[in-house]
């Protein structure tokens, strides 16, 4: 079955360069790609997860809490304590074995931890498959919004097992389709026709070019990766994650399309080449009623992107690209429009 799985390479400079395995029975490749010569592996994972992996060395679980209140900086103080007290060293390894929460809540502790421990990511979600375990983004949300602490941590390897979506909750399933969607319009062709592994790659393959090109969001390419996701974390923040994060992405990308059609970047067709995609995966689509508008430009402001006005990931006659400085009233008026 080894044979059978899909290789991607994500190509960094300084050393930082690692492997995406993709395809049934990955996450037995564990063993393989740890860092040569670590003594003990430091397992992160949640109670309700139940994926075994195993090192090839001294091991220990630890568990971290559900959802998005566990990304957060008390987890990260909790893990790096535990791992403390177990006595883990630099020459040691992490293992974040979960969703896009394990493995930005403990790729973070990763790499703040003695300043820094090696991780591999064993995502279990789609949502994690296709994106958030790959490009080590990493860290945890405030109060005050998502994802606004983290570091740039790269992992020794990723496993991306597509047996363990297997007990995948049907709405997580859906929500991994929403990060998906995004790479339809990256480029990537035929998604839904592909078998699970190759689609999965396809997307991975996608992220590392972006990653490869642009590894800490500097030239803007990395950033493209953020399509849909300006409205998506606003939408999480205001609703205190009552959408699943693909769920909201799903949103942020339709929304994106009519804006871009209000700033007349983009005709009617593209607006309704995104409704269809996300139709065919069963995604929504509009911005939950009684959001308030108010309320979500003021988040959408302070978005990492926004360092000059409202920033948004925008596709027009050039394709997808960061746009600034887009006026906040264009965006309040496109936020409930229909069609
Ligand atoms: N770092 C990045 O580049 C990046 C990119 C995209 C998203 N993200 C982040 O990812 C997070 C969302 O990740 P997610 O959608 O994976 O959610 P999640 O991590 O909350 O997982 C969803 C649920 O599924 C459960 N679960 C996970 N694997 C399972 C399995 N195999 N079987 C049964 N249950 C399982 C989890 O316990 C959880 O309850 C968000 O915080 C988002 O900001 C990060």
């Amino acid at each position: 079955m080894a044979d059978a799985l899909i290789t991607v390479p994500v190509p960094l400079g300084g050393g930082r360069s690692y492997d995406v395995l993709v395809g049934p029975g990955a996450r037995h490749r564990l063993l393989e790609v740890v860092p040569a010569g670590v003594h003990r592996a430091a397992v992160v994972t949640q109670e309700a997860i139940g994926v075994v992996v195993d090192a090839g060395v001294e091991q220990r679980i630890f568990f971290i809490g559900d959802g998005e209140p566990a990304k957060c900086l008390e987890t990260v103080e909790e893990l790096c304590r535990a791992w403390s007290r177990w006595g883990l060293t630099r020459g040691d390894v992490v293992v974040a074995v979960g969703g896009g929460v394990v493995g930005d809540v403990t790729g973070f502790a990763a790499a703040v931890y003695h300043r820094g421990v090696p991780v591999v990511q064993v995502p279990t979600t789609l949502l994690g498959q296709v994106d958030a375990a790959i490009g080590g983004k990493t860290g945890v949300n405030l109060p005050e919004g998502k994802n606004l602490v983290g570091a740039f941590w790269q992992p020794s390897a990723v496993l991306c097992d597509i047996e363990v979506l297997g007990t995948l909750p049907p709405r997580e399933y859906r929500s991994g389709l929403g990060e998906m969607a995004k790479y339809a319009f990256l480029g990537v062709d035929r998604l839904p026709d592909l078998p699970l592994d190759e689609a999965v790659a396809a997307c991975v393959r996608c992220k590392a070019e972006h990653i490869a090109a642009d590894e800490r969001e500097r030239t803007g390419t990395r950033a493209l990766l953020n399509y849909g996701h300006t409205l998506a974390h606003a939408l999480e923040t205001a609703g205190a994650y009552d959408l699943r994060h693909g769920e909201a992405v799903a949103v942020g990308l339709v929304f994106a399309a009519r804006l871009a059609r209000r700033l007349g970047r983009v005709d009617d067709d593209a607006v309704t080449e995104h409704l269809r995609v996300m139709a065919g995966y069963n995604l929504p689509t509009e911005v939950p009623p009684g959001s308030d508008p108010g309320e979500l430009v003021a988040l959408m402001a302070r978005d990492k992107k926004a360092v000059d006005g409202l920033t948004f990931v925008l596709d027009g006659p050039r394709g997808v690209e960061v746009v600034a400085g887009v006026p906040a009233d264009a965006v309040e008026a496109t936020l409930f429009e229909a069609g």
